[in-house]
């Protein structure tokens, strides 16, 4: 398949912007597959009331089809089809944090095929706050089913670049967006409203303690943290291997200085065995790793800099060749919640108590 590329530049009009995702929102509207930017990351957008389109964006990741979508609105009443109701929680979520990260699930209507729900009868749905999302799902139609623009089992892009890595030739267009623009880096916070006291499935950049301010008690699924609780996750995908690098990584958690000492042993171990080494680190310390490459992820008192780079160290790892990374680790609360929950997954829950 042939993929088109188009490119929305910070100097593009507000015509010039609506003449280029006519076209995009052309192809959606005929069946076709086109992945966008929005303010989390990158997402490979199908119809989601066609039920074909579903099979093809399954087809293109190479993901499970037991794996439900996201569906993607572009504003808020159009939430009214896609569910058979809306509770007042979601309607006050909807209202506090719309458009943007969150993710809501409820009982789907029946315009909803049960291909872009992985059988299920809820509905995921989310409104994203990007221009360039907002203005494209309104072209195709209003009801943009997308799952992250990654190969499955890949960290999710947040950079045109690797978006093309991964989907080029697997998709009819793709929409590259100006990559200066400031977005999250990691996928919405997901929330079951089905339940009378909603539960995060997904940690992101809307907090449970924001989540809480809003509707009071919130629950957050224990297989998020917990790899030995026994239980299956309630959001299907988190249950698989994700966002993971070729190589091996290893979370290590401790007193700073006890964390920089275990992680250049074990570098220089691998350095005597002629072996590629890579570190994430937090700024005080990231001077202090010998490893082959260090990537710098900011300050521990703005989470928002690890979480919008840490998909980016993965790939680049990758792209060096790097066969054994180490990461620390970061608090299980607030905006590090969800990159701990991340690193996690990325890891295969390896984790060292130093
Ligand atoms: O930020 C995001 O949410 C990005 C952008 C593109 O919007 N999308 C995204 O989609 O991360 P995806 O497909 O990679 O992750 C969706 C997650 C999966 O873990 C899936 O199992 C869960 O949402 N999910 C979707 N519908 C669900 C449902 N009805 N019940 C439970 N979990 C659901
Ligand atoms: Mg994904």
């Amino acid at each position: 398949m042939e993929t088109q590329i188009i490119t929305i530049n910070k100097s593009d009009t507000a015509s010039s912007i609506r003449e280029k995702l006519f076209q995009a929102g052309k192809i959606i509207r005929q069946g076709g597959l086109v992945a966008f930017p929005t303010e989390t990351v990158y997402g490979l957008g199908g119809d989601a009331l066609n039920p074909d389109a579903a099979q093809k964006i399954y087809a293109a990741k190479g993901r499970p089809s037991d794996n439900p979508l996201i569906v993607h609105i572009s504003q808020i009443d159009s939430l009214d089809s896609l569910v058979s109701a809306i509770p007042d929680k979601a309607k006050k979520l909807a209202k506090a944090f719309w458009p943007g990260p969150l993710t809501m699930i409820m009982n789907k209507s029946d315009i909803v095929p049960s291909q872009t729900t992985g059988g299920l009868d809820t509905v995921a749905v989310r409104m994203p706050s990007h221009p360039v999302a907002l203005e494209f799902i309104k072209q195709a139609g209003g009801y943009v089913a997308a799952p992250s623009a990654n190969l499955s089992g890949k960290p999710s892009p947040t950079t045109a670049k690797y978006v093309i890595q991964d989907m080029d030739g697997r998709v009819d267009m793709i929409i590259a967006a100006d990559d200066s623009e400031e977005i999250i880096g990691l996928e919405s916070t997901i929330v079951d409203m089905t339940s009378d006291i909603p539960a995060i499935l997904r940690p992101g950049y809307i907090t449970q303690a924001m989540i809480s301010r809003e509707i009071g008690a919130t629950d957050i699924d224990v297989t998020i943290f917990d790899a030995d609780s026994g239980k299956a996750p309630k959001a299907p995908g988190m249950k698989y291997r994700h966002y993971a690098p070729r190589g091996e990584l290893v979370l290590v958690e401790g007193r700073p200085d006890d964390v920089v000492a275990y992680i250049n042993a074990q570098v220089r171990f691998h350095k005597e065995r002629g072996e590629k080494t890579g570190v994430i680190g937090t700024d005080t310390l990231v001077t202090k790793y010998d490893a082959d490459i260090v990537k710098n992820a900011g300050s521990r008192d703005e989470p928002v800099m690890a979480a919008s780079r840490l998909y980016t160290f993965l790939r680049e790892f990758d792209d060096e060749n790097v066969e054994f990374m180490y990461s620390e680790s970061f608090k299980n609360e607030g905006l590090e919640q969800a990159i701990m929950n991340r690193l996690l997954k990325a890891a295969g829950h390896k984790i060292i108590k130093v």
